[in-house]
């Protein structure tokens, strides 16, 4: 499944919009080296750069809405632990050498991505906006 960026996904804070399209692409890379059956290595850079960017992603999500005082702030965060936490078992399980690079695995993500991006990710532009971001 490919995730293909349109308006429905834009929260108005553009540094934010910017790091979502860069994890769709990434999501994407994964995708193309699944389904062209590149090597464990290749996969596992790709899952690691996926890796490395969201946890970049959400940091700074993070920051900027604790130094702005978002109330949604603690719930925000428990969403994206639950997700690295998640998505660090499937790398725990694919170096153990799991078959779990699977489209499976692209859809979850892809799912996952989708919904928080236009839920959570969408409530938090108009404080940061109004705070000036
Ligand atoms: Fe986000
Ligand atoms: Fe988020």
């Amino acid at each position: 499944m490919y995730v293909k960026w349109d308006d429905s996904y834009s929260n108005g804070i553009e540094i934010f919009d910017t790091q979502h399209k860069g994890l769709f692409k990434l999501i994407n890379d994964l995708h193309d080296g699944i389904r062209e059956k590149k090597n464990r290595e290749a996969l596992g850079t790709a899952l690691g750069a996926l890796m490395e960017y969201t946890n970049t992603h959400f940091g700074d999500e993070e920051n900027a809405m604790r130094i702005t005082g978002y109330p949604g702030y603690e719930d925000h965060k428990t969403q994206h632990v639950a997700f690295i936490t998640q998505v660090s078992d499937i790398n725990d399980r694919f170096r153990s050498g799991e078959p779990v690079m699977t489209m499976e695995l692209v859809g979850l993500l892809v799912n996952w991505l989708k919904n928080h991006i236009q839920t959570v990710d969408r409530a938090y532009g108009p404080h940061l906006k109004a705070k000036g971001a």
